[in-house]
């Protein structure tokens, strides 16, 4: 029986890491793992109390907030607030950035950029939701915080994850070095070490994209999709098609299974529906450490320099193989073959 290695345990371990490092980070880790057990507390009793539903508001995005997006907007801000080591945090569900000012936190290291529950459109018919989150060291030196602060590229997040609160409750991180698995066992109230090292295979058979949008989307998404779909014995396919409509969680299964995610641009979405300073980058950040790619269409997005706090990208990410094979169907892009790990270069 192996030990038992907790969220706890491990950041402290992996801490040696990072020699600079005089444990702020490890806290700040810790600080989101304590928010998460509290969203996933109300998650799972939510059809017993009354967090379900909308919670009568909009925000910025001007999408109608539910109930358990403003909880666990409210529980991850106040966590942040509390443990002192982050001095601004952006949320989808809030306008402007929140600059924490408190005398423990107002010199803090590190930036939190968060969707503190994705998928909300799931959570009343009880399929997997998730939170997504992003860290960025401060960069500016004194003062109030900038701007420049948070609208980093992607590529400068000191750490990344999301929670999933699906079958079981999962906590999945990287700092860079790898991306680590974490299972909330109940019964010890504590995430623990159950998936080491992930990497997400180079193939893949699964393609996860919302169809409905098909007549809208860019013909060379159009020209992959029906690629998937072709009868082909010696690619496997045609490839199973996968969408919860929660990113988190179409994305999880891909990295466990191999597969790519897809949210393209579209009538409704021109500029793509998902936020790349929440959402896009951070998914991106870890799946690059796990060995896979992330694009926009032609770009990397942890190269995309943000204009906005809720600007928005187009995003395909996952298996290597499969990421590079929608590149040629793609035109437009610089047809650049992506290689995971590594930076990239054009053939
Ligand atoms: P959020 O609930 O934080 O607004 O995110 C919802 C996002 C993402 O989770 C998912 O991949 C996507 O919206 C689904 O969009 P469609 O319903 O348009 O497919
Ligand atoms: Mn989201
Ligand atoms: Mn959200």
């Amino acid at each position: 029986m192996t030990a038992v290695k907790t969220l706890g345990q491990f950041i402290i371990e992996k801490q040696a890491d990072f020699p600079y490092a005089k444990g702020e980070l490890s806290r700040l880790l810790r600080d989101i793992g304590i928010a998460a057990k509290i969203v996933n507390r109300e998650v799972n009793k939510a059809g017993l109390v009354d967090i379900l539903g909308d919670a009568g508001t909009t925000n910025v995005q001007g999408e109608g907030q539910k109930k358990l997006d403003v909880y666990a907007n409210e529980q991850f801000i106040a966590a942040l607030r509390s443990g002192g080591e982050c001095c601004v945090v952006a949320s989808e569900e809030n306008d402007e950035c929140i600059y924490i000012e408190s005398e423990i936190s107002k010199n803090a290291k590190y930036i939190v950029a968060i969707d503190p529950l994705d998928g909300s459109s799931n959570i009343d018919v009880n399929v997997a939701i998730g939170t997504i989150f992003s860290i960025y060291r401060r960069q500016s030196l004194d003062g109030k915080p900038l701007i420049s602060d948070v609208l980093q590229k992607g590529s400068e997040q000191v750490a990344a994850g999301y929670v999933i609160y699906g079958s079981s409750t999962m906590l999945v991180y990287t700092t860079g070095k790898g991306v680590n698995g974490f299972t909330l066992d109940p019964s010890i109230g504590e995430f623990c070490l159950s998936h080491p090292n992930m990497r997400i295979p180079k193939e893949g058979k699964i393609y996860s994209i919302n169809e409905g949008n098909y007549v809208h989307f860019p013909q060379g998404v159009k020209d992959y999709i029906k690629y998937c779909q072709e009868e082909d014995i010696n690619s496997g396919r045609p490839y199973t098609s996968r969408y919860i409509g929660s990113m988190v969680a179409d994305i999880h299964r891909n990295l466990i299974k191999g597969g790519i995610f897809l949210y393209p641009v579209s009538s409704a979405y021109p500029k793509g529906k998902l936020r790349l300073v929440y959402e896009c980058n951070p998914m991106a950040f870890i799946l690059e450490q796990a060995g896979g790619i992330a694009i926009d269409g032609s770009n990397r997005i942890l190269d995309i320099v943000p204009d906005h706090l809720h600007q928005r990208s187009a995003i395909f990410l996952g298996s290597e193989n499969m990421v590079n094979k929608l590149m040629e169907f793609l035109s437009g892009s610089n047809l650049m073959t992506y290689k995971a790990d590594s930076a990239i270069s054009a053939p």
